[in-house]
């Protein structure tokens, strides 16, 4: 604990490998010495953690911010799918890592753009605090880490420039609580810089993103990551003989051939009487489970789609049925620079002169200048693989029919979610609109 809390400085400035294998060590010392929680007379970086709260990440904070997570994914996915370059394009991304990163953000904002932070991230500030919040992604990230196999992985990250100080609370609030690695870069030497970082997520996300960030704006002095993995088997995987070329019906006048697959099976399904959506569950190999909802229209499930829906959905899976059941294979990328969207769900300020991020540094001004974000899906026979990243670029300046048989077949525009059955946490959500683009 108390090597953990004297982080400082110095050992800070080190070459890359080097702090890697000192931040990587000083996380072990942390988690090694059992369930001391962080010392909330740290101090957080923002004005908002006065009080003397019990930081425990208690069971009613997991829930408010469980809640809050599972909203943002729904308000985010609306916020995208509005966008204008988004209409004929699938839509791909990580719920879970965009609000990681943000919650880091959050660490080092304060005043209004704290405030606009936390009520974007749909965090109720008189029920929670920064302290609960951190608290919160503490106990979220490390059951991530202490469930994970080779198969998944979910992290965070701080590259720092060589000659920017931040305050030494915000990057040990991101050790502790973000469990983030630490790196110090040149960010004068951009190209190189953004490689080191581009490095690092491929390396995260196994190769599946490989170029996060594609410029960095000359003025960046820190740079934040959170990459989530996930891999997984199917309970039952698909039989590739079976899988024919087929129709996918993007929209009336459009199909496109694709490799469907195929199986006869008892599956959990649900038809949503509200939203017209037949859902249905496939499980991997793991307390994972893919929800793919092929609706009527697609725009009612688009608008209507809530956590309460999901969690109906989750509760009322339990009596498989036969079904004769075909999906598509598939490969998609998704890119997004999200300064706009943020923007448009209230989170303003933290782009430009009002930015107040002094919970970083006092003495600069510092700004966001991108938030980008990069997610990947592999659909096939034997199961599925996503990826995604955010990055937070911070410079200066500134989830029975017996006889006969249904068919569900996703030959048409559906929208996907990768969940945990015991969290229900929302990884990954989604809409296919063309498997083939
Ligand atoms: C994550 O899990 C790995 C392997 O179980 C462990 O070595 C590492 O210390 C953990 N990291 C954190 C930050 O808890
Ligand atoms: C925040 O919680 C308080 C206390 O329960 C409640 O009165 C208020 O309406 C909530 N605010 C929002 C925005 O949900
Ligand atoms: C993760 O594992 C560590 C070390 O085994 C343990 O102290 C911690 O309570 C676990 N955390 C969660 C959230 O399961
Ligand atoms: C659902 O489908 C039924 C029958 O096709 C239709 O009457 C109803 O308006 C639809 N509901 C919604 C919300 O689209």
């Amino acid at each position: 604990m108390f090597l953990c809390l004297h982080f400082n400085q110095e050992k800070f400035t080190m070459t890359m490998r080097a702090a890697l294998g000192l931040w990587v060590l000083s996380a072990v010392i942390c988690v090694g010495r059992g369930h001391h929680q962080p010392d909330h007379h740290l101090g957080h970086g923002n004005d908002e953690t006065g009080q003397d709260t019990v930081a425990d990440g208690s069971a009613s904070s997991i829930s408010l911010v469980n809640e809050a997570n599972q909203e943002f994914s729904f308000r985010l996915y609306r916020q995208l799918a509005a966008h204008a370059d988004s209409q004929g394009k699938n839509i791909f991304f990580s719920p879970a890592s965009v609000s990681a990163a943000l919650a880091a953000l959050s660490v080092g904002a304060q005043g209004e753009t704290h405030r606009q932070l936390f009520s974007g991230l749909g965090f109720n500030s008189s029920l929670l605090t920064q302290t609960d919040v951190n608290q919160v992604f503490q106990t979220i990230l490390q059951r991530a880490n202490n469930t994970s196999q080779e198969d998944a992985s979910e992290g965070t990250s701080v590259f720092v420039d060589n000659r920017f100080k931040p305050k030494p609370e915000f990057l040990q609030t991101l050790k502790q609580s973000y469990l983030a690695d630490g790196f110090n870069v040149d960010f004068t030497k951009a190209a190189e810089s953004a490689d080191t970082i581009n490095k690092y997520v491929e390396e995260k996300t196994n190769g599946k993103i490989d170029k996060l960030v594609e410029s960095l704006d000359p003025n960046t002095v820190m740079y934040l990551i959170s990459y989530i993995y996930y891999k997984g088997k199917w309970e039952t995987p698909f039989d590739p003989e079976l899988t024919e070329q087929d129709d996918f019906n993007v929209d009336e006048n459009t199909k496109v051939s694709v490799d469907m697959m195929n199986m006869e099976d008892d599956f959990y399904t649900y038809h949503d009487r509200d939203l017209n959506t037949t859902v249905l569950q496939l499980p991997f190999k793991s307390s994972y489970s893919m929800l793919l909802m092929l609706p009527d229209v697609m725009a009612t499930l688009e608008n209507g789609i809530s956590p309460n829906h999901v969690t109906k959905w989750l509760k009322a899976l339990v009596t498989p049925r036969r079904h004769d059941v075909y999906i598509p294979k598939f490969s998609i990328k998704t890119s997004y620079n999200l300064n706009d969207v943020l923007t448009e769900m209230g989170m303003t300020d933290m782009f430009g002169e009002r930015a107040n991020l002094r919970g970083i540094s006092e003495e600069q001004r510092l700004a966001v200048s991108d938030v980008v974000h990069k997610a990947t899906l592999d659909v096939d026979e034997a199961g599925a693989e996503a990826s995604a990243a955010t990055g937070i670029g911070i410079t200066l300046g500134s989830a029975w029919f017996p006889d006969p048989v249904p068919v569900l077949k996703f030959n048409r525009p559906f929208m996907v979610l990768i969940t945990e059955r015991n969290t229900d946490k929302i990884l990954f959500l989604g809409k296919i609109v063309n498997p083939t683009i």
